[in-house]
């Protein structure tokens, strides 16, 4: 998709599309008050093509509703679009984000290949809303068909911002082109989470985050199981040595000149359990492909350094990635077995399919070891997310007040949801071992997902750390009016905010 930046008046647009985002000013808590439609834009020419429909009551520009209008009057646009914001007190950067993707979600069954989207006037940042028209269209053009023999490519060709000349125009230009480079990230990490086991083996992986390293500029190593057992990283190990596929252990590094020595070092931890079977506590049969997307945290991860290399904040920031293939097998390690990390500590495993926590502790004591001083992981760690929040917020679990306080910060730009569950000592019962010094699964089913972060939490000691459990977000099973179903790449938005607030 091309992006391109238009300082005309709106009716001068020549483009098979025009948008146009609209609110609903009432006040009104009434399920059946009346709206009050008001455009977001000055331009008396495209207010006066709308007025006829909007008058008929028929719209109510509820969030992503649309209301095409063809050959509008007064407008060189073949057509006029008008997507709804919601009620306007909710109208953010974030509802402008969902009703871009939803413009280019409109536009490409119906074959429709450039289009323009009119910037929001009124009390709306301009750099703000740039960056999330860019984000919400690139979003919004991914697709997930790519093995359809018969797929016919709708990707849109470009998409034109049109802003009013009395903008900042610098502020629009540098909001577009970060909406441009976070989304493209976001986008590159649901390409990775797309492809399915046999296209996308540990090897497979390292490859990929290899070549994107290369093109912008980080440093990148991709070890395998020689290195492994020399790091005695035997959690790992034993998730990986029921495969024929060799593991994988991504480190890409971005070490900017402008870090001052005393930032913090940020380590980006990623599970990139590239097929999930389950091992020898198999899972059951139903839904067992989905677990191609098992390694949706490490992607996450790979999608960040993509971004932050382009945004080059300055703070040093170490990615690894732990993948493997969690299979069954003669040589799998098998319930009961006792496994060593790299850390030293040892571990009954009592379930196989807890493998997500294996990876992730000898990767978070990885990260230490190289300097890593601030954590973050994020891993599709365990269903029981799912369970406690559902499909709407992701987990979020911290050992330290102000790393999660830079993390609302992060929200608060990337406009993702995730929900605080804790990680307090009085649960940490559940995971001690009779034999070892912990066992890789609670005593009981209730809380799975903070026995897991729990797990987590004996290897990152005293280093502030924040693990994301996106489980229950990372793929999505329907299509959504500004998103496509299929991979969402949750995460990466919030990730590289977060490193940005420690530059
Ligand atoms: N990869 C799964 C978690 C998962 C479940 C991700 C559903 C995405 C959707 C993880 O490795 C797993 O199997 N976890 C187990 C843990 C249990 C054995 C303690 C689970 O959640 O059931
Ligand atoms: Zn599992
Ligand atoms: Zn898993």
């Amino acid at each position: 998709m091309n992006s391109q930046l238009l300082f005309t008046p709106a009716p001068s647009a020549q483009t098979e599309l025009l948008a146009v985002f609209a609110v609903d000013n009432s006040t009104s808590k009434e399920k059946d008050a009346k709206p009050e439609i008001a455009l977001l834009t000055s331009d008396d020419a495209v207010k006066k093509a709308a007025s006829y429909v909007l008058s008929s009551g028929e719209f109510k520009a509820d969030a992503s509703e649309t209301l095409l209008i063809h050959a509008p009057e007064g407008l060189t646009a073949a057509r006029l679009l008008v997507v709804g914001l919601g009620k306007a007190a909710k109208a953010d950067a974030h509802a402008i984000r969902k009703a871009a993707g939803t413009v280019i979600r409109f536009a490409k069954p119906r074959g429709i290949r450039s289009l323009a989207i009119l910037a929001p006037e009124g009390n709306f940042d301009p750099g703000q809303s740039a960056r999330a028209i860019a984000e919400g269209a690139i979003l919004a053009d991914f697709d997930s068909d790519t093995y359809r023999t018969d797929r016919k490519d709708r990707s849109i060709e470009s998409v034109s911002l049109v802003a009013s000349a009395s903008v900042d125009k610098s502020a629009v230009e540098a909001g577009v082109r970060e909406g441009v480079i976070i989304a493209e990230a976001q986008n590159f990490a649901r390409t990775l989470i797309n492809e399915p086991g046999n296209r996308m083996t540990p090897t497979i992986l390292g490859q990929r985050a290899a070549e994107m390293a290369a093109e912008y500029g980080l440093k990148c190593e991709v070890h395998s199981t020689e290195k492994l057992r020399e790091l005695k990283m035997g959690a790992f190990l034993a998730v990986a040595q029921g495969s024929d596929e060799p593991p994988a252990l991504i480190v890409i590094q971005y070490e900017p000149e402008s870090a001052k020595p005393d930032t913090p070092i940020i380590g980006l931890v990623g599970k990139g359990i590239t097929f999930d079977t389950g091992g020898i506590s198999i899972k059951p049969a139903d839904n067992m492909e989905k677990m191609k997307y098992d390694m949706a945290g490490g992607a996450a991860m790979i999608g960040a350094m993509r971004a932050i290399a382009q945004l080059k904040p300055a703070v040093k920031v170490i990615a690894i990635v732990c993948a493997a293939e969690n299979m069954p097998s003669g040589k799998a390690v098998k319930p009961g077995d006792i496994v060593f990390a790299g850390s030293g500590k040892s571990i009954e495993v009592l379930n196989t399919d807890a493998e997500g926590r294996m990876v992730l502790a000898d990767g978070l004591h990885y990260a230490r070891e190289l300097g890593a001083n601030r954590l973050i992981d994020a891993a599709t760690l365990t269903g029981a997310v799912a369970i406690a929040l559902g499909q709407i917020n992701a987990g979020v679990f911290a050992n330290d007040e102000d790393a999660y306080q830079h993390f609302t910060k992060a929200l608060q730009a990337s406009g993702e949801k995730f929900w605080r569950l804790p990680v307090e000592d009085e649960y940490r019962e559940q995971i001690r071992s009779s034999i070892a010094d912990i066992q890789n699964t609670g005593l009981t089913r209730y809380g799975g997902a903070i026995n897991a972060a729990m797990f987590l939490k004996e290897f990152v000691g005293d280093t502030p750390w924040l693990h994301l459990d996106i489980a229950g977000l990372a793929w999505q099973d329907a299509e959504k009016p500004w998103l496509a179903k299929g991979p969402t790449g949750v995460a990466v938005r919030s990730i590289i905010e977060w490193v940005r607030t420690y530059s």
